[in-house]
């Protein structure tokens, strides 16, 4: 198995992002929108980078925006592939450190609610749930799914 390890992004690394977003959600960004949200104050992006000399962005992003301190983290994912092998953990732990580092004392999150999964890897990290915003996200056939605001001190 290839060995990877969690570094942060570069504005050279938006196409990558782009497409490992559009395989881990229903509506996709596209790589100027990924752009845009990387050149927001406090905007920085975690990437698992293979250890070898090609260095290939692989298995996941996280993208986290801080402003004083607090914290959003704005998305994370895993492409399907590579799931349940811990990089959504470290990811979002590296993500974490990289926001403390930068001066957030408190991180926010929005997660589908229909999302098992990022629901139980964000409450086993620690987050709380705060409350649900009705209709937030749009799935593959277009229907509303609410989203669970989550909430974290770090
Ligand atoms: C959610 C996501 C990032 C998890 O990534 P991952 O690499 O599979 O997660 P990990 O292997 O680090 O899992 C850590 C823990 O989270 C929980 N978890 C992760 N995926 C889960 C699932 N599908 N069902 C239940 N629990 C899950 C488990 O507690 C897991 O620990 P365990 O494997 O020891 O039981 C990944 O499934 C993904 O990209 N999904 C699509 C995008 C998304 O939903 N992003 C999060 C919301 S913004």
């Amino acid at each position: 198995m290839t060995r990877s390890t969690v570094v942060l992004a570069g504005i050279e690394d938006v196409e990558r992002l782009a497409e490992m977003q559009a395989t881990c959600f229903d509506e996709p960004w596209g790589s100027a929108s990924i752009a845009k949200t990387l050149s927001l104050p406090g905007a920085f992006a975690m990437v698992l980078r293979d250890t070898t000399p090609a260095g290939r962005i692989s298995a996941g992003f996280a993208i986290v925006q801080v402003v004083t301190d607090q914290a959003d983290l704005l998305t994370l994912g895993v492409v399907p592939g590579l799931r349940r092998r811990g990089y959504g953990k470290r990811l979002l732990a590296a993500a974490l450190a990289e926001a403390t580092k930068r001066g957030a004392k408190l991180v926010f999150l929005e997660v589908a609610e229909n999302n098992l999964g990022g629901v139980a890897l964000y409450r086993r990290a620690g987050f709380e749930t705060m409350g649900r915003r009705e209709g937030y996200y749009r799935d593959r056939e277009g229907r509303r799914v609410a989203a669970v605001t989550m909430r974290r001190e770090i």
